[in-house]
């Protein structure tokens, strides 16, 4: 099946993803629909200090993805350290998805743009707006929330909900 005539697409949507989150999940599903082929970008992110490990993040995001809904469209997760042009030019991808909330997301977002323009001019970002439920979730509030013992299950799947709980020692205990 092809999203356009004769033309496979396929595109990368990049992140540090510590811990996905559901507006990760919606973004993902929406831009599915858009490609044949998506590829979960995951970044080590060594600078942001993640909570999660490379592999924890990258076996959360391929649990979460085996649960959704959406058809038609190959969708995998990938690590990739170094450059996203280099990794988007490696899997053969022609654009790259980035969601934006609020105003604050833009400025870095529009320099990211257009470096990653200069650094290779024929990689179009694409931005979808995050919906509005999804539009105040962020995977940084959503650790400061359940650091603090607060409840994250409307913002991430029960699985994620249950690592975060153990990473912060408020896991379940055996009886
Ligand atoms: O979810 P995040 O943390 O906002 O994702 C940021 C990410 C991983 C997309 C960004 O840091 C990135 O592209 N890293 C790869 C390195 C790179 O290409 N840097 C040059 C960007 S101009």
């Amino acid at each position: 099946m092809t999203k356009t005539k004769g033309k496979y697409l396929t595109g990368v949507y990049p992140g540090s993803f510590d811990p996905v989150t559901k507006g990760h999940l919606h973004l993902i599903r929406r831009a599915s629909r858009m490609v044949d082929r998506l590829i979960v970008g995951v970044a080590p992110s060594r600078r942001k200090g993640p909570l999660f490990t490379l592999q924890e993040r990258l076996s959360m995001l391929r649990l979460d993805l085996k649960n959704l809904p959406e058809k038609g469209c190959e969708i995998e997760v990938q690590a990739f350290d170094g450059l996203l042009v280099e990794f988007a030019r490696e899997v053969k991808a022609t654009c790259i998805f980035r969601g934006l909330r609020a105003v604050s997301d833009f400025e870095y977002e529009f320099q990211m743009t257009g470096m990653n323009a200069k650094l290779d001019p024929a990689i179009e970002t694409v931005f979808l707006m995050a919906a509005d439920k999804w539009q105040f979730v962020s995977a940084s509030f959503v650790k400061e929330i359940s650091s603090l013992g607060g409840s994250v299950e409307e913002f991430v799947t029960p699985q994620v909900a249950e690592k975060l709980k153990k990473k912060y020692g408020k896991g379940k205990k055996k009886a």
